[in-house]
C-alpha cells in the first residue's frame, strides 16, 4: 500500500518521517496534540485520524518503501500514546451517559448490552441504503466500508492471546467464521473484495484511504485503540459485541438496497452472509465473550459497556456524516484526491 496523502500538520510530520524525508520530533508533536484547541473536533478531525490510522497500519500490512521497524519506533509510539489518550478522553466523555445507565441497569451482562445497543442513537444509514440510496451513493458506501472490511476481523485477532477459557474459545469460534470456516473463498474480507470488484471499484487494500473522511477512519481507529491495548481488552470485546449485535438487521436492509438498485448478486451476497452469521456472532460476543470476561473479573463490566458504547457512537458519527452529505446533494467522500476506480461502475452493473 502507498502512504496516504497528508491532511495537516500532524499527518505531514508523520508521513515525512515514514518516507525518510526528515526526523520525527515527537516532543513537539505531543505538545501540538496537547494544545489542540476546542475548535478541533478530535472525534472526526481529518488530520488527527489520518495520523492515527497511518500509525496503526504499521501493525497490519505496512506501506511500500517504509521500513517495517517503524512499527515499534519509540518516538512514534510516544506520539500515538498522546493521541490515544486525547481520543479516549473524548470518547469517555461522549459515552458516559450510556455507560452510566448500563451500569445502573439490572439484568445479566448480555441483556444490558443488548439494551445499550438500543440506547445509543444511531444514524439510519442502512434504512437509507435499503430505500433511498442512488447507485452513486451505494458506490460511496462501499468505499467507506472498504476501510474496515478489507481487513475485517484482523483487529480482533490481536485480542485472542489476551483471553482465556470460555471467552477465548468463543472468540476463536467467531473468528473461524469470519475467516471463512476453512474455505478461503468464504473469507469475509474476500467476500467484500468481490463485491468491490463487481461494482467496478478497486479491491486493493487501502485503495480508498485518501477519500475516507476522518469520521470513517475514526471507526477503525477506535477499534485499534482497544485491540492493541491489553488493558482495554474488555472494551475491545464490548466493541466487537456491539458491532455484531447491530449487523444482522442492517445487513438485511443493505442487501435489499443492492437488489432494489439491480446490483450484481455478488454485492448482496456479502451482506446476505452476515444476516445469519451475525445473529450467531452477537450471542457469542455478548454472552460467551463479554459475559464470560465479566464472570471471571467483575471489575471489567464498565470497560465492556464503554467499548460497546464507543462503537455505536463512532458508527453514528460516520453514518451521520454520510447521510448529511447526501441530503445536501454532495459527495460523502473527500474530494480532489483522485479516484482509484468508479468510472467503470455503470458499465459493470449494467452487464
Ligand atoms: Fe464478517
Ligand atoms: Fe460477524
Amino acid at each position: 500500500m502507498h502512504l496516504p496523502r497528508e491532511r495537516g500538520p500532524l499527518s505531514s510530520a508523520v508521513l515525512t518521517a515514514l518516507s525518510g524525508d526528515g526526523p520525527l520530533d515527537a516532543v513537539a508533536l505531543v505538545e501540538r496534540v496537547t494544545a489542540l484547541s476546542d475548535e478541533t473536533d478530535v472525534l472526526v478531525d481529518d488530520d488527527f485520524h489520518l495520523t492515527l490510522w497511518t500509525m496503526y497500519e504499521l501493525h497490519y500490512r505496512g506501506f511500500d518503501g517504509v521500513d517495517d521497524d517503524w512499527e515499534w519506533d519509540p518516538e512514534l509510539l510516544r506520539l500515538r500514546h498522546a493521541m490515544e489518550e486525547r481520543l479516549l478522553a473524548e470518547y469517555r466523555f461522549a459515552t458516559s451517559e450510556w455507560v452510566h445507565a448500563s451500569m445502573e441497569a439490572t439484568g445479566d451482562v448480555p441483556t444490558r448490552l443488548f439494551a445499550l445497543t438500543e440506547m445509543v442513537p444511531g444514524a439510519p444509514l442502512s434504512s437509507y441504503m435499503q430505500r433511498e440510496a442512488s447507485r452513486e451513493e451505494f458506490v460511496e458506501y462501499m468505499q467507506h466500508k472498504s476501510i474496515y472490511h478489507l481487513k475485517e476481523s484482523d483487529p480482533q485477532s490481536f485480542v485472542l492471546a489476551r483471553l482465556s477459557g470460555r471467552p477465548k474459545v468463543a472468540l476463536a469460534e467467531l473468528q473461524y467464521d469470519e475467516y471463512g470456516a476453512g474455505r478461503p473463498e468464504q473469507l469475509h474480507q474476500a467476500l467484500f473484495a468481490k463485491g468491490l470488484d463487481v461494482c467496478g471499484l478497486s479491491s486493493e487494500y487501502g485503495a480508498y484511504i485518501d477519500l475516507a473522511p476522518g469520521s470513517t477512519l475514526a471507526v477503525t481507529n477506535v477499534m485499534n485503540l482497544f485491540v492493541l491495548r491489553r488493558s482495554l481488552a474488555a472494551a475491545a470485546m464490548g466493541h466487537l459485541g456491539a458491532f455484531e449485535a447491530t449487523s444482522s438487521e442492517p445487513c438485511r436492509k443493505v442487501a435489499g438496497g443492492c437488489r432494489r438498485l439491480g446490483l450484481p448478486d455478488l454485492v448482496a451476497s456479502y451482506f446476505d452472509e452476515h444476516i445469519e452469521a451475525d445473529a450467531v456472532h452477537e450471542q457469542l460476543a455478548f454472552r460467551d465473550i463479554c459475559g464470560g470476561m465479566v464472570a471471571e473479573r467483575p471489575e471489567l463490566l464498565g470497560d465492556v459497556f464503554f467499548g460497546a458504547a464507543a462503537y455505536l457512537f463512532s458508527e453514528a458519527l460516520a453514518g451521520g456524516a454520510m447521510l448529511d452529505a447526501w441530503r445536501e446533494g454532495r459527495s460523502s467522500l473527500r474530494s480532489g484526491t483522485g479516484d482509484p476506480g468508479t468510472a467503470s461502475f455503470e458499465t459493470a452493473v449494467a452487464s
